[in-house]
């Protein structure tokens, strides 16, 4: 049997990847508490799982502002700083690379996760039908809608895209090699970029040019803030609808965007299927094939992919990575299953958010499951 092409190296941006086996984002609610601090059991979660091409790091919240779940980790704070070194030298230790995903979830939260209890921000002052995960006054936690927030005034805007400068600089203070910016999934920068949540009438809304500005100024801030274009990603998820986002046209709306980031030298684009949570979306195979001819770069698909379609989608040169989640969260030692075409584990649903250990950290390898 052939070797699988996940396996091949391959240059993305600034880096050399040993394989095309990449760590999707995965929120896990797991950070030390109060502080949202980063510590030794996530750094031990990460590195089990250094094999990967490149670990993204979940979803990591830029500014108190940009929080929408209990418990995931900050990149805003000394502290948050300190414990995401803790991350990133036990990654470099065991030879792997790590970007960071820079994270404002926009409408995607709830007064009890903002800063003195205020509304959260977003385009436009639209609900968004979808939930969040709060934590009451009295350390108790639940789902809860999310609530109604707030237009981002256009004089605010430097502002958010200063924060996710900051949090550029911060992630590289922490000795992270990259970041991602998080451009999918319904959270602000995508809710800027979808026609249905964006209907603002300033610079920022309206045009297809208007929606897509934000996305670009803060790209350029990302660019400027590493000082290296080959160690920033970005992450999209075109005809998504996860989060209660929706597009009129998201081929055109990606498609523009795409075409303006060919001259910003990115490390890679990210492309999130839209059926990664279900549903069926018809036509996305074809946005993603013109997607790809119109973008220069390096592409990564993630969603639902298994070692057979990931591997296909890189010998039909519709992906240059494959990012896998799920299968992540189970299979440490994922590459060395791709390699050997050993079985993989199936994901505890019950222990993917919050807790510590169970769920997280002791995942077998199959050199553990063999004895
Ligand atoms: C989540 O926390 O459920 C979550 C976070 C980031 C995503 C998608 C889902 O992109």
């Amino acid at each position: 049997m052939s070797r699988s092409p996940l396996l091949t190296p391959v240059r993305m941006g600034s880096l050399d990847l040993p394989n095309r086996v990449i760590m999707a984002p995965l929120t896990r609610q797991r950070s030390k508490q109060p502080g949202n601090v980063p510590y030794e059991l996530n750094a031990a979660y990460y590195a089990q799982r250094a094999n990967a091409g490149l670990i993204i790091s979940e979803a990591v919240q830029i500014s108190a502002e940009g929080q929408g779940y209990a418990w995931t980790p900050g990149i805003h704070s000394a502290e948050q700083i300190e414990g995401w070194r803790k991350v990133t030298q036990a990654v470099h230790d065991a030879d792997g690379r790590i970007f960071l995903q820079l994270w404002h979830v926009g409408r995607i939260s709830h007064p009890l996760l903002q800063p003195d209890g205020a509304a959260p921000v977003a385009p436009s002052a639209i609900q968004a039908k979808a939930e969040c995960y709060v934590q009451e006054p009295d350390g108790s936690s639940h789902k809860a809608p999310t609530g109604m927030p707030r237009a981002l005034k256009t004089e605010e805007l430097p502002r958010i895209v200063a924060d996710y400068a900051k949090a550029t600089r911060n992630a590289l203070d922490a000795d992270f090699d990259g970041v991602e910016i998080h451009a999918a999934n319904g959270y602000l920068l995508d809710q800027f970029l979808c026609s249905d949540s964006n209907q603002r009438t300033d610079a920022y809304g309206g045009s297809l040019e208007n929606r897509v500005r934000l996305v670009l100024e803060v790209v350029d801030a990302v660019i400027d803030a590493t000082g290296d274009s080959g160690r920033v990603g970005i992450r999209i998820s075109p005809m998504g609808t996860f989060n209660g986002v929706d597009d009129a046209d998201p081929r055109e709306t990606f498609s523009h965007l795409l075409r303006e980031l060919n001259s910003r030298g990115l490390a890679y684009v990210h492309v999130n299927r839209p059926d990664w949570v279900g549903g069926v979306y018809e036509g996305f195979d074809s946005l993603l094939e013109t997607l790809r001819e119109l973008y220069d770069g390096r592409m990564i698909i993630a969603g639902g992919m298994t070692a057979e379609s990931g591997g296909q989608a890189i010998e039909d040169g519709l992906a240059d990575m494959v990012a896998f989640g799920r299968p992540y969260i189970a299979n440490p030692d994922l590459v060395q299953r791709i390699k050997t075409r050993t079985e993989w584990n199936e994901i505890n649903p019950s222990t993917l958010y919050g807790g510590a250990e169970e769920g997280y950290t002791d995942y077998p390898t199959m050199d553990q499951s063999a004895t």
